[in-house]
């Protein structure tokens, strides 16, 4: 990919979920990604295309994998950066979400990247600055980001994705991980099944789009039968502290992802993980580390996709 130019077709001011993204905006932000792959491929893997535009990162909550990867999306872009987490600015002090986006758009954010524990956060910030905000996960709402660079990475390796059977194992309730990647995945044709423990299943909200409806089950054995790809999430501690799972002990035997049910998938299936991960637990360290693991390629194409989005959004902005 030469220097990017900025003439595009996308024509959102915010990425706040998958939801509502169309299957044209989804290709057009994975053909995008490649070419940004091609430019971090480079001896010198730094473009100036976003020269001048400046991406603020705010984040009140945890992060190594998002916050990082965009602050080197952007700074690939030739983008200034400013970071910023709850703790140590003046969120500390009692400033409101509002005042803290409208305060970084004062100083020049062309483009806010926000974590927050609470669903709906970035929705509210989004409506209150003319800088474009871009959700790096909203309580247990939505990952956007997450999945697309998910999705990027299943369709690299296993081109369509129509009747692909995709296994999210673990708390899918509270998981926005889970949920993004449903939109994306379904918006792709795969048949997409969501398992876990059933106090950690939704009971009434399944994404579903068309006829074309997620699949619940409490049964991770049968699930993984001929199974393309096995994506394992987080076990959450404070769950089992709230009682949502008898024990550590049973969650693994039930729902763990280790050879053995790897080895009742496809021969050659994906194993994914959106990180961080609890080694030993939701994934047994042997299949997080083997052959047919793709976390580490995961994180990589995170900066890919930040880095196409980061452009895209910025493109739009400049028009
Ligand atoms: N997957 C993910 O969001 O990781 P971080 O919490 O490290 O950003």
């Amino acid at each position: 990919m030469a220097e990017p130019s900025l003439a595009t077709t996308w024509t959102r001011k915010d990425l706040l979920d998958t939801d509502t993204l169309s299957r044209e905006e989804i290709d057009l932000i994975l053909e995008t990604a490649r070419g940004m792959r091609e430019i971090r491929s480079r001896p010198v893997s730094k473009v100036s295309t976003l020269r001048g535009v400046t991406v603020a990162t705010l984040f009140y909550e945890q992060s190594t994998r998002t916050r990082a990867s965009f602050e080197v999306a952007a700074k690939a872009l030739g983008a200034d950066v400013v970071n910023l987490t709850a703790a140590g600015s003046s969120v500390e002090k009692g400033e409101t979400l509002i005042d803290t986006v409208r305060t970084l758009e004062a100083i020049g954010a062309d483009v806010i990247v926000m974590r927050h524990p609470r669903s709906g956060a970035p929705y509210l910030a989004a409506r209150n600055t003319g800088a474009a905000v871009i959700n790096g996960g909203d309580g247990t709402h939505a990952h956007p980001t997450q999945a697309l660079l998910d999705l990027f990475t299943m369709v690299e390796h296993l081109g369509s994705l129509e009747g692909r059977k995709v296994v999210i194992v673990g708390d899918i309730l509270h998981s926005r991980v889970a949920r993004s990647n449903a939109w994306t995945l379904l918006r792709y044709g795969a048949e997409v099944i969501l398992c876990g423990p059933a106090t950690l299943l939704p009971r009434s909200y399944v994404p579903q789009l068309g006829e074309n409806r997620c699949a619940l089950t409490t049964d991770l054995d049968r699930a993984v039968e001929g199974a393309d790809v096995v994506m394992a999430l987080r076990m959450q501690k404070e769950r089992q502290q709230r009682g949502l799972i008898p024990s550590l002990r049973e969650y693994i035997s039930g729902y763990q992802v280790n050879a053995a049910r790897m080895g009742r998938a496809r021969p050659g299936a994906l194993l994914m993980h959106p990180g961080p991960m609890n080694e030993g637990i939701e994934v047994a360290p042997d299949v997080a580390h083997g052959a047919q693991s793709l976390v580490e390629e995961q994180v990589a194409n995170g900066v890919a996709i930040r880095m196409a989005l980061l452009y895209l959004i910025a493109a739009r902005s400049r028009r």
